[in-house]
């Protein structure tokens, strides 16, 4: 029952027994507060709760917390390895009250647990309290029995806990472990408590206040509890360890260590060996949580860890990446506890390996320079700043990796004469951006740039976090505050919003603290890497320095999502049906539809068409999750993934990956894998659907298609679809038959309006009888023959003044038809007689007849019209008084 699973198993489980809510381990990187790096607490997550602004559905849970100690405010990166106790990532375990028990509760749970479940010894155990608080002491003597000199009084912050500057904090109790005298060190509050035989092994923390900004300390709505205990400590103790670094799990870390760097553990190596295990540990878990290297914020504190494994791992003689290849042992111990880092460890492995070819390739030219420069130096002295900074920008040596390596010959590094080389490195590149012309517009941003580092983007993982306002910029210029109706851009530490790029559109949203309202119409990214909120204050004032809650409109991201998602989907689908010479050229992901440029000679057929949409929606049936890794960009592209030709990419890649295709072979691959930044669904399943609207030209060689999914793609197929039945019901056929009926009536329409056509030409040549209507009169010795028709269609009056031309031989027609009151005109004369009279002259008489103005044609055929439809009789009369001369 001793190994560190069942401990954590226990622990969980006991509590769980006594009503509380057994609830998962929040992520490293805190959703919820604005000024910590890292979750470093396993209270972090309820901060809210305890202060009464959250309600959950329970009073009383149990956790096992991860935990990262590295950079920010507590940071024990420097100690890992050399010491017994110290970690970059530990795993705390707390049992927590929301006003529900208090103290005389939780130290009878303590209590119990330590003695009763993990079975240690009373008399090792000793306990400290606040030095007024007489309640936990009572309660010490009352429920565990101890005796006056076994419970000390402590005047200092070490028995006062607080989460940080601000937060939830109170008096708190500290239970220790007497590892007996054979080992160097006395009890809390004696000279030598720092040494090593009294650990404290759980931290009760009675949650009375929140401590405010600006030095109040105020009541919490009720007395709450809050508890931390190290599980790595508690299992040495539980095993009979000294040194948590010698607990099962941490031995097992070691042994592959030892196995595939190929050093034993002995001597100096041990310490290495160490670092490595703990610092394999951060890594994964940072990486699970959605922390990536890089060169700023907690993206650089992973990196730093990385880096100093690995110059470890470098130390103890490994000339290839190896990191890596002690992933599969941690997973299997930690993997059933942690789902996370099974589900993250593609990811994590490649990361790794990415990391350390890349720095395997600087490190032994950093160390040989580093060589160089210490070689006639000794303990005490000092290493230049300079070199240390060419270290970190020309070898990616971080200062505390610089550090470390001299750590050995006690040689100290000149801090401040690295920060200066750092400035002046930064001077430079602002005066090389005044140069750039770029800065003109974006002058203020650049500064922001400059002063904040970039922001760090959190909306891979989450969509709701809390961020700091670190400015506000009105107009092109940094304001002091900004109040409601103002329009601003708000830049803030971190963020869940995604800036538009890559195709995909900005994200929209709220931040909101107390009496505060901003809403985010659009997000863009300035700078390199600042990332601008626009929109309007609709409440309150925004100040920098403010914490707000900061949440993306989720719905719409969840649409862009699965756009997106599809897009990548139909890219591949293309190349498939058209062929690869298919290269992306544009594309749009907004929240309602998507649209996709490409390469393709000539237009899609509607086959092609439907083909495209039937492999899109094959993978989206098969539900497999979206992998995304991080890839140098060359190794990215020798895997198969699209890029963008012509695109910049930093070194390192996101590679996005979706569904499942077959190879030739039988094996299986990706179905589609491409460089890509962008916010994708988990898995495919989640695009619903992806129906395609059509295609189009967009240029020379260019096609675009357009396309929906999700509930747009199934609204617009459900509009479609009753219009079918609506068309179904009107023809009254199924729907199956309305194509065909539909074709049906369109010949039969054609058929009939060409016997219509005919008959009516029919009835004005044979007229209406009367001998006068077909005879030609005779005019100034011209035969004329005029008719005024009723409703024929002005198209077709051609075809009768023809039929009545050929019936003359020589003269003139005049054939006028009224239609809706409007009188149309057509004037015929014989070829013989064009050099006498023009067919055009005598249509203007007619139309002036009509209230027309004039007509047009040639000599033997003209039209005009006009409105006076009642006058048709008196343009055949015009026409005759024109040929009379
Ligand atoms: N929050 C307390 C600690 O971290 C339990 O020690």
């Amino acid at each position: 029952m001793n190994g560190v699973n069942d401990i954590r198993s226990t622990f969980l489980n006991t509590f769980g027994k006594h009503g509380h809510e057994q609830v998962a381990s929040s992520p490293l990187v805190p959703r919820n507060d604005p000024t910590l790096m890292f979750t470093n607490a396993g209270m972090v997550q309820f901060k809210n709760v305890f202060t009464g602004l959250e309600k959950r559905p329970y009073s009383r849970a149990v956790t096992s917390q991860k935990c990262v100690r590295a950079g920010g405010k507590h940071n024990d990166l420097d100690n890992v390895g050399y010491t017994a106790r110290h970690h970059t990532f530990f795993e705390m375990l707390g049992n927590f009250s929301f006003g529900d028990y208090f103290k005389e509760t939780a130290i009878e749970l303590a209590w119990n647990l330590i003695t009763k479940e993990f079975g240690l010894p009373k008399d090792k155990l000793l306990v400290t309290v606040y030095h007024t608080d007489d309640d936990a002491a009572d309660y010490w003597k009352r429920v565990a029995g101890l005796s006056e000199d076994r419970i000390i009084r402590i005047a200092t912050s070490d028995n006062f806990w607080a989460m940080g500057d601000t937060g939830p904090c109170g008096p708190c109790s500290e239970i220790f472990f007497d590892h007996g005298p054979g080992i160097w060190g006395g009890p809390p509050g004696s000279p030598e408590e720092d040494g090593d035989r009294f650990i404290e092994i759980w931290n009760l923390v009675f949650m009375q206040f929140e401590q405010l900004a600006g030095g109040e300390r105020i009541a919490l709505p009720r007395p709450s509890i809050d508890t931390g205990m190290g599980l790595e400590r508690v299992a040495a103790v539980l095993q009979g360890k000294h040194n948590n670094y010698d607990t099962d799990l941490f031995r097992e870390l070691i042994r592959a260590s030892v196995d595939i760097i190929g050093a034993p553990a002995t001597d100096a190596a041990v310490a290495s060996h160490r670092v490595i295990a703990d610092h394999l540990r951060a890594t994964a878990f940072l990486i699970a949580d959605g922390v990536l290297p890089s060169n700023e914020g907690r993206g650089y504190v992973l990196r730093r860890i990385m880096r100093r494994a690995m110059r470890h791992a470098k130390l103890l003689g490994a000339r290839e990446p190896v990191l890596y290849r002690l992933l599969p042992t941690l997973v299997a111990e930690m993997g059933r506890a942690y789902p996370e880092l099974v589900r993250a460890e593609a990811l994590i492995s490649e990361t790794l390996k990415l990391e350390e070819k890349r720095f395997l390739a600087t490190l032994d030219r950093g160390l040989a320079l580093l060589n160089d420069a210490t070689d006639n130096l000794h303990a005490g002295d000092m290493l230049d700043g300079e070199t240390a900074f060419k270290l970190y920008d020309t070898y990616g040596f971080p200062l505390d990796l610089t550090q470390d390596a001299l750590r050995a010959r006690s040689i100290h590094v000149d801090i401040a004469g690295f920060e200066d080389a750092m400035a002046r490195q930064k001077a430079e590149a602002r005066a090389s951006w005044a140069g750039s012309g770029e800065v003109s517009d974006e002058g203020v941003y650049f500064g922001l740039r400059e002063r904040f580092g970039a922001t760090e983007f959190l909306g891979y993982d989450t969509e709701a976090a809390e961020g700091q306002v670190l400015a506000i910029v009105e107009a092109g210029k940094e304001v002091a505050q900004a109040a409601a109706g103002q329009d601003v851009a708000v830049i803030l530490n971190q963020t869940p919003f995604y800036a538009e790029s890559g195709g995909q559109v900005g994200d929209t949203g709220v931040l909101r603290a107390d009496g505060l309202r901003f809403e985010v119409s659009d997000t863009q990214k300035v700078a390199g890497g600042l990332f601008i909120h626009r929109g309007r204050v609709t409440e309150g004032t925004l100040k920098p320095g403010l914490a707000v809650e900061l949440d993306v409109d989720h719905g719409r991201r969840g649409s862009i999502r699965a756009n997106h998602s599809a897009t990548h989907l139909l890219h591949e689908g293309l190349r498939e049906v058209l062929g690869t010479h298919v290269a992306q050229k544009g594309s749009l992901v907004s929240p309602d539809r998507l649209r996709f440029d490409f390469s393709h000679p000539k237009p899609l057929d509607t086959e092609e068409l439907a083909r495209v949409e039937s492999l899109a929606n094959a993978v989206v049936r098969q539900n497999g999750s979206v992998e995304t890794r991080l890839m140098a960009v060359d190794d990215a592209i020798a895997l198969g993934a699209m890029a963008l030709f012509g695109e910049k990419y930093g070194d390192e890649v996101r590679v996005v990956s979706m569904g499942t295709a077959e190879r030739e072979d039988g094996s299986t691959k990706p179905y589609s894998i491409e460089l890509c930044g962008g916010t994708h669904v988990r898995a495919t399943g989640d695009i619903g659907l992806v129906h395609v609207l059509g295609e189009s030209a967009v240029g020379a060689g260019v096609r675009r298609i357009e396309a929906l999914t999700g509930d747009a793609a199934r609204a617009y197929l459900q509009e479609q679809d009753l219009r079918v039945r609506r068309l179904a019901g009107a023809l009254k056929v199924g729907a199956a038959e309305v194509v065909e009926r539909v074709e049906v009536l369109v010949e039969e329409r054609r058929k009939l309006e060409r016997e219509l056509a005919d008959a009516r030409r029919k009835l004005a040549l044979a007229g209406d009888g009367a001998a006068s209507a077909t005879a030609p009169r005779d005019v100034n010795g011209i035969a004329f023959l005029g008719r005024v028709l009723d409703g024929v269609p002005a198209k077709d009056l051609k075809g009768i003044v023809d039929g009545m031309k050929q019936s003359l031989t020589s003269g003139v027609v005049a054939v006028v038809s009224v239609t809706d009151g409007k009188a149309s005109i057509v004037i015929g004369v014989t070829e013989d007689l064009t050099s006498k009279v023009s067919a055009v002259e005598l249509v203007r008489a007619a139309s002036a007849a009509v209230g027309g103005k004039g007509g047009g044609g040639r000599a033997d055929m003209a039209q005009a019209g006009g409105p006076d439809g009642d006058k048709g009789q008196d343009a055949v009369e015009a026409v005759a008084a024109a040929l009379q001369g």
